[in-house]
């Protein structure tokens, strides 16, 4: 420590001049509460609200202003003065900015004429929904919550306790956060069943528990861009000895990363905690824990955690593991993966319940892919807030599972269960990806993805480039010599030979470790298409997702231009579906398949990869492994989705006959809604278990997606099912089944619904189909819409939520003392 701080921390004051001018919020209110005079507060100026125009704010109630006649020595003096209110009162803000806003309360108490203001007993409500409770403040604490305002104002209400209670602040902060800070990306759910996502982060209330710099210095408002304040992670690190700092003196690569400055300062990426190898002589590996006390049990916790690889000399050279009260959170963590640099910083958001002993604990330890010699595991910064408000989403999920139609009928108020059964493992959903330079390659033979601007606004974060400019050496960790590939492949014996294309051949091989492996061999000698296939190697060694087919290696010897995949046991899921079957596959192993199908898709145009629009989705390319688990193949026709100023991405017509979307036929203009048209071919063919086009059959029959959409429409599709699903489908699945492939089909992209809509839904119907036997006839149709994404902030539900007041607040105040952030710097 010792150490550190002398080589290092000189080093970083030269950031800090351009770390906190970054960002200017269009919402920004800073009120000194109680006081007639501006108050300076870590260089900004807190605003006096006795004195006009900051009076105004005050809109209603009963409070009087009192000031500490006796400060302590080097307390602030925005904490010299309060407003103390003796009946429920507010303030009133003008909102320009729809989105995420932070909100802080200053509550350092003291004692004035009449008032101890440590026995202050109230709550704290914004737009008439619940945000604290809030008594026995005995030191100096900043309460911030998240909230996603939609209104054009924002009431803060503050309610004592008792009619002879009161409550109080010394100052407030209300302002616009960055959009990139809360997303609706995906955060996992982390408990025994692993794999959920949940998709409606932004709408929740957030209250913050800790902010962590793990490795690193305690951080003021002076050194973050939204004015936070992070603490050293000592006190909570459970084995001080197994851990040892690493830090750097670079910079994090922004441009290349999944967070910005915003989500946290570059002092946090800068800094971690790693394996201390001689901890254990035996060489036996071990994890790094942090336990983090909280006050509540059985409250639901966004639990974000910040890496940057900061202690690799090379690339693929980190894998851990991620593991959250016990559970496994994030397994073989790849942090080079996502990024073709070191350095690059990324946050993941869990969803994690307190547990009975009301505690987090975090653990990272090295993963079984990790090399004996250089195991590893790191983190940067870590930060735990609260679900203000949030029915516990696991149990409600579990619920939902055991009864369903209770719950999908009437829609509750504030119910959140139901919008968490969606995806799994989409890697790094929830971040902010790279954008590499957008860059037009000619393909010749090695057609790939090329340009991708990325579909997101948040263009800040896509300057400079990095990919592309990227040669294969980046990867030296997947190149594979041809003499490897020659012996895997019996020197590309014929008999091996799975698949053919214009590029070349496609071999089954077997590598020296016995990994069974899928060899893509261009035509030897033809050096055209080089830059593509680099293109290729740098995008796909980039792209790691269960649900889609991996890349391990390539080679690039001797003029060859070889790709090595996984190699996929059971082949084509169109191979599964007809022809010479022998095992029919079973309906849940179909909608399995068809969730798993979407993922990857769902992933391929949101997720980290974001903009990647596949172009040639149909039943040859989607592949399944030993156990059916379904991976998408064949990026060979991929191409990046629209730029930031497009719409849709104009092309030459690509793709399979009987899955082109009709709009992309029309108009020659591709969006990620062609490959949604293309998957309900698919879902269609998986149903009826028959070809997109089959020319042997009458007429009106050899489009399946005309013939099927009769069907559907008539309502009678059972009649058109493969006759091994007879019997098997439960109808109000079949029924859910059959709507969202039309809804896939249809004639417009914009009327299609998304990849993350589908896999919703499919997700719906496979409830349906292993839900409880008892259920009504009558289906409940489940839009997106109807459930409610409760404590958004809006008028709307502003009626709801006071109505649930009273109920809410008995629940919370009992079970939650006061927690809070403290400020060493208060008194
Ligand atoms: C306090 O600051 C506000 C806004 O910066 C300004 O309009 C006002 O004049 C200041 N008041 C005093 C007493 O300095
Ligand atoms: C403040 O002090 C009271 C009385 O000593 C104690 O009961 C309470 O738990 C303390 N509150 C906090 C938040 O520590
Ligand atoms: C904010 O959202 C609300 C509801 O979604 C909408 O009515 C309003 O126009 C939006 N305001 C802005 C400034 O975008
Ligand atoms: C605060 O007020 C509530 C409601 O009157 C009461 O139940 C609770 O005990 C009070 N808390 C304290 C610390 O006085
Ligand atoms: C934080 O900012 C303060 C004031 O500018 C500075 O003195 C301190 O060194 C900074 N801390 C770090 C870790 O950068
Ligand atoms: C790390 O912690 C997890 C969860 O508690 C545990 O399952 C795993 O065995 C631990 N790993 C090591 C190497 O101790």
């Amino acid at each position: 420590m010792a150490i550190f701080k002398s080589i290092f921390l000189p080093f970083l004051f030269l950031f800090l001049p351009f770390l906190s001018a970054d960002f200017v919020p269009s919402d920004i209110y800073l009120l000194s509460c109680g006081s007639s005079s501006n108050s300076s507060f870590f260089n900004r100026i807190f605003v006096g609200d006795s004195l006009k125009p900051a009076s105004d704010f005050l809109a209603a109630g009963k409070s009087v202003v009192v000031s500490d006649r006796n400060p302590p020595q080097d307390s602030p003096s925005l904490y010299h003065t309060a407003r103390v209110f003796t009946r429920v009162s507010s303030y009133k803000f003008n909102i320009k900015k729809n989105g995420t806003h932070l909100l802080r309360f200053h509550l350092s108490p003291f004692s004035s004429t009449g008032f101890a203001l440590h026995s202050a007993n109230f709550t704290i409500s914004a737009n008439g929904v619940f945000l604290s409770s809030i008594s026995h403040v005995n030191d100096s604490v900043i309460k911030e919550f998240m909230v996603r305002i939609d209104t054009n104002v924002l009431e803060i209400e503050f309610q004592p306790a008792s009619s002879s209670g009161f409550g109080f602040a010394n100052a407030i902060e209300v302002f616009s956060a960055p959009k990139e800070l809360i997303t609706d990306n995906g955060a996992k759910l982390v408990d025994s069943n692993g794999g959920r996502e949940y998709y409606k982060l932004t709408s929740q209330i957030l209250e913050t528990k800790y902010r962590i710099n793990v490795g690193g210095p305690k951080l003021t408002p002076f050194n973050d861009t939204l004015w936070r304040t992070w603490v050293p992670d000592e006190p909570y690190l459970a084995l001080k000895s197994a851990a040892k700092l690493a830090a750097t003196f670079h910079t994090p690569n922004y441009e290349a990363g999944g967070a910005s400055r915003e989500v946290a300062p570059d002092i946090v990426y800068m800094t971690a905690r790693q394996m201390n190898k001689d901890h254990s002589i035996s060489g036996a590996k071990f994890n790094l824990t942090w336990n983090f006390p909280l006050d509540s049990n059985g409250v639901n916790h966004l639990v974000r955690l910040h890496f940057c690889d900061i202690v690799s000399s090379a690339l693929n050279q980190l894998y851990f593991n991620v593991y959250i009260n016990g559970y496994p959170a994030y397994r073989d963590l790849d942090l080079s993966s996502f990024s073709l640099q070191l350095s690059t910083p990324f946050y993941i958001d869990f969803i994690v319940d307190s547990g009975s002993s009301g505690d987090i604990q975090i653990s990272v330890g090295p993963s079984d892919l990790s090399s004996s010699l250089r195991y590893n595991a790191i983190l940067n910064g870590a930060e735990i807030m609260e679900m203000v408000n949030a029915k516990d989403m696991f149990t409600e999920t579990e619920k939902r599972k055991r009864n369903l139609w209770v719950i999908v009928g009437p829609v509750v108020g504030g119910f959140i269960g139901l919008c968490l059964i969606v995806a799994a493992i989409l890697a790094f959903g929830c971040k902010r990806r790279k954008k590499p330079k957008p860059r037009r390659a000619e393909s010749a033979g090695w057609t790939s993805v090329q340009a991708y601007g990325g579909g997101s606004s948040d263009s800040k974060l896509s300057r400079g480039s990095t990919l592309a400019s990227f040669g294969p050496n980046g990867y030296h960790s997947l190149k594979i010599p041809f003499s490897e590939i020659q012996s895997a492949t019996n020197n590309f014996d014929k008999s091996l030979i799975i698949g053919s294309g214009g590029f070349g051949m496609v071999y089954k091989g077997v590598l020296r470790d016995n990994i069974k492996v899928a060899v893509k061999r261009g035509v030897p000698g033809s050096r055209q298409g080089l830059p593509e296939f680099h293109t290729e190697i740098a995008i796909l060694s980039k792209i790691r997702h269960h649900h889609l087919v991996s890349l391990v290696g390539y080679c690039e010897e001797q003029s060859e231009m070889i790709l090595v995949y996984e190699y996929m046991e059971k082949g084509p899921l169109k191979k599964q579906l007809y022809g010479s079957v022998v095992s029919p596959l079973s309906w849940k192993q179909r909608l399995e398949i068809c969730i798993g199908a979407a993922r990857g898709l769902h992933y391929l145009h949101t997720g980290f990869a974001q903009g990647i629009i596949h172009r040639d989705i149909k039943s040859t390319n989607i592949l399944l492994d030993e156990n059916y688990v379904a991976k998408v193949a064949d990026f060979g026709l991929s191409r990046s989705g629209p730029r930031l100023d497009e719409t849709h991405v104009s092309t030459g017509v690509k793709g399979s006959f009987g899955y082109l979307d009709p709009e992309y036929f029309r108009r020659q203009q591709l969006t990620d809604k062609s490959d949604v048209y293309s998957f309900g071919v698919v879902l269609f063919e998986v149903l009826c278990a028959r070809p997109a086009v089959d020319p042997l059959l009458a007429r009106e029959q050899v489009n399946l997606a005309e013939w099927a959409l009769h069907w559907q429409r008539k309502g009678m599709l059972e009649k058109i099912v493969d006759p091994h699903l007879v019997g098997q489908i439960n109808p109000n699945s079949l029924k859910k089944y059959g709507e969202t492939a039309e809804k896939c089909l249809a004639d417009y992209g914009i009327d299609r619904p998304t990849m993350g809509d589908v896999l919703w839904n499919l997700e719906y119907v496979l409830q349906l189909q292993i839900g409880p036997s008892n259920e009504p006839s009558e289906p409940v149709d489940i839009d997106d819409s109807d459930f409610p994404t409760s404590t958004a902030i809006h008028p709307s539900n502003m009626r709801r939520h006071s109505d649930e007041g009273t109920d809410n607040f008995s629940d919370i105040s009992t079970t939650k003392v006061f927690s809070q952030l403290l400020t060493n710097d208060g008194r």
